[in-house]
């Protein structure tokens, strides 16, 4: 619900559970009152303390002293160079070559349902009653542009959807240094800020801190989301724990450059800003034209990190992905991988999906090594061939036969890069980015296309639905195995060559949109050497991702446990692999490797060839559970229970939305002697019905309450067990 109370000049926007407040002062200023928990009617009216604080916060011309300063009411949407000295979320150098902005409400727009970003990824609504959207246009009288602030409240979500547009009115181009999606103004600094740092093969590494005074910033430059930093940020009250407290949640949808700046200001007051990185960005914009920031989603919860990260999940699950397989069960997949490598044949494939087949998989993937002369990671990306040396009857007929045994067939693909080492690049070998007479750094031996221009794209787009219209294909694994350097794009002009990475994304995404348009029957998988662009925004176009290249049993607890702080389960890829570890060498028993894989979206990646009679039986028994619980682990609500950031065990628990199965996760990683007992209280049950626990029935208030013995039958290091909880 959006109500514009006309006499206070006071924007309330609200559902069931919090409450969005804004309101214009001296007829001009839009500032922001409040933001959390529902307030029915909120009744004070431009209350921010007068007292002018001191002549070092200055006043707009027009305004007697102490009325207003930029530099201490908390803002909606803040700009540069007229008087906020904290970092704001606008920037521009107009055609006199100065920079100010003073940015004042010039009108509004309420409307039903949520207005369509063109070419972003974005959450959606099927339906209008679904949620409201308030548009305000700020101006600026001076400088003659418009920037519109989108705000879409959900009504049955804890959600606030944002973004800003602006718009050039003037006779004459300016150029835009930076241009925030959100701006987001806390009266006070008692808070910790939750993020999730990480590299290659340790993604997602949570880390709660207090909140300090300064700038603290979370980024990427690496022309990806990348593994470095998730683009998401909570905070969330010192006391706030997974089960109670307040946390507001902020990740941006978007896959390139992003910026996530925390500011505590001179008077203690807190700043979150987000959108995408002034780092090598700018942008010229011609009379009439208007620049879309990418859209960002705000999480309230006054119900701790859980509800919090459920409001996350059920939103992506279902209003951000789109598709068919959207509410689909996800096929439990196999890839050869690390099986083979580049090194295989059509026999070795077929052999391997055979075994596949009968421990009950459903999905066979080639990766990497299938096309040009791909023997190594040095050479071919672009070379869209089949390499008839491995697959000497070419790929269709590896598909059809192996649909003939009943499994799906599954591709691999690096769309965005270039071998230096190719036919493509002997072709065209200015189509990467990069500066000219200027080394082109190498990474994994390759560049990176210039998908910001149309006709590399093009080519692109064309070799793949070649391969596509000819080979049925069930599912794409697209990987993206490096950053961008040198981001420079030939034939662009000098002024414009700092666009060149949101152009990229501009394009990426284009590409996307008509490759899932045309091929609505592919299951897509994101990946970039594991999770290294698993953001919001590549999940708008790709239903899953790879979640790490690291399949370690106790490395993937923790992978996992930050990363359900934002994804749901059924968007998290985890297999089941081979001991000792490829990326450690730890040996972990079959059953944790198994349950810590099971906890998410399911597959194997087993040499298969290589087990026993056995060994292959002892995998078994997993596939078939985890095809009984498919459904609760896919759609069910996922609650953290056990840190293992902060403890020496990891425990979570899935409960299906008829709670009628709870499916308890518990894994010991270390052994010790006099251990403490763990007595787990549950969460997420009916209190006054009773469930059966390992053949005995127990109410939902004693398992919540008292709770359950967890780890006294566990002994040696990094064992798991999982208990399937079931309503009487
Ligand atoms: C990346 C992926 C791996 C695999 C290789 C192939 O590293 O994350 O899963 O597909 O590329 O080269």
């Amino acid at each position: 619900m959006i109500i514009f109370n006309k006499e206070k000049k006071q924007f309330h926007l609200s559902n069931n559970n919090m409450s969005y407040v804004m309101e214009i002062i001296e007829n001009k200023y839009l500032v922001h009152v409040y933001n959390g928990k529902k307030i029915q009617e909120f009744c004070q009216q431009n209350v921010y303390p007068q007292n002018g604080r001191s002549s070092f916060s200055p006043n707009p011309k027009e305004l007697e002293s102490g009325k207003f300063s930029y530099d201490l009411w908390p803002q909606e949407y803040s700009a540069s160079g007229a008087g906020d000295y904290r970092e704001t979320a606008f920037n521009a150098t107009y055609p006199d070559g100065t920079q100010a902005t003073s940015l004042t409400y010039k009108s509004h727009k309420i409307l039903a349902g949520k207005p369509e970003l063109e070419g972003l990824p974005q959450v959606y609504v099927e339906d209008k009653d679904e949620a409201s959207t308030l548009v305000v246009t700020l101006e600026d009288i001076y400088r003659e542009i418009e920037v519109d602030l989108n705000y879409t409240i959900y009504h049955d979500r804890d959600v606030l959807a944002r973004s800003a547009k602006v718009r050039n009115i003037s006779k004459e181009n300016m150029k835009l240094e930076r241009i925030l999606s959100a701006n987001f103004d806390f009266p006070h600094m008692n808070y910790d800020v939750i993020q999730l740092p990480g590299t290659w093969a340790k993604e997602k590494q949570l880390k709660r801190s207090p909140l300090s005074h300064g700038i603290f910033k979370l980024d990427s430059k690496r022309g990806a989301s990348s593994s470095a930093q998730q683009p998401f940020m909570a905070l969330a009250t010192s006391n706030t724990t997974d089960f109670s407290g307040e946390a507001h949640g902020f990740h941006f949808i978007y896959s390139g450059n992003f910026k996530i700046v925390t500011e505590v200001d001179i008077f203690e007051q807190t700043r979150v800003l987000l959108g995408i990185n002034d780092y090598q960005f700018n942008w010229t914009l011609k009379p009439g034209e208007c620049f879309q920031a990418p859209e960002m989603v705000y999480v309230y919860s006054d119900k701790g990190l859980n509800h919090m990260s459920q409001t996350f999940h059920s939103l992506y699950r279902e209003r951000l992905v789109r598709g068919k397989f959207r509410d689909q069960e996800r096929p439990i997949l196999t890839n050869n991988w690390e099986t083979t490598y580049f090194d295989f044949n059509e026999e070795k494939l077929l052999d391997l999906a055979e075994n596949a087949k009968n421990l009950g998989v459903e999905l066979f993937v080639l990766d990497d090594g299938w096309f040009g002369k791909r023997n190594d990671d040095t050479t071919s990306l672009g070379d869209w061939n089949v390499d008839t040396s491995k697959l000497p009857k070419g790929l269709k007929n590896l598909s059809v036969k192996i649909k003939e045994k009943g499994l799906k067939f599954g591709l691999w693909f690096e769309p965005e890069m270039i071998s230096p080492v190719s036919d493509l690049f002997k072709k065209h070998p200015d189509w990467h980015l990069h500066i000219n007479e200027f080394p082109s750094s190498l990474a994994r031996n390759q560049y990176v296309l210039d998908f910001s221009r149309q006709e590399v794209r093009d080519y692109i787009f064309d070799k793949m639905t070649t391969i596509l219209d000819e080979v049925p294909v069930d599912y794409i694994k697209w990987d993206f195995n490096r950053n961008l350097t040198e981001v420079a794009s030939v034939g662009r002009l000098a002024e414009n060559q700092q666009e060149t990475t949101h152009r990229y994304y501009l394009g990426l995404y284009d590409f996307l949109e008509k490759l899932i348009a045309r091929y609505p029957d592919i299951l897509f998988e994101n990946c970039s050497g594991g999770g290294g662009r698993f953001d919001p925004g590549m999940a708008y176009y790709m239903p899953q991702s790879w979640t790490s290249d690291n399949t370690d049993a106790v490395d993937r607890m923790k992978i996992q446990y930050g990363n359900s702080l934002v994804y749901p389960t059924i968007m998290t890829c985890a297999q089941l692999s081979d001991v000792p570890n490829h990326q450690l060498n730890r040996i972990t028993d079959l059953e944790t490797r198994a349950l810590v894989a099971m906890s998410a979206n399911f597959g194997v990646m087993l040499d298969l060839d290589k087990k026993t009679k056995a060994e292959l039986e002892a995998v078994k028994p997993f596939i078939e559970w985890y095809k009984e619980n498919r459904s609760t682990i896919q759609f069910g609500d996922f609650y953290r229970l056990m840190s293992p950031f902060d403890t020496n065990y990891a425990s979570w628990l899935i409960v299906d939305k008829e709670q009628e199965i709870a499916l308890l996760y518990f894994f010991q990683i270390l052994s010790n002697v006099s251990h403490p007992h763990i007595r787990l209280q549950l969460t997420g049950l009916q209190e006054n019905a009773f469930y059966e626990v390992d053949g005995q029935l127990i109410s939902g208030e004693e398992l919540m309450n008292y709770g359950l013995y967890m780890n006294g039958d566990l002994s040696g290091d990094f064992k798991g067990k999982v208990l399937t909880i079931r309503r009487k």
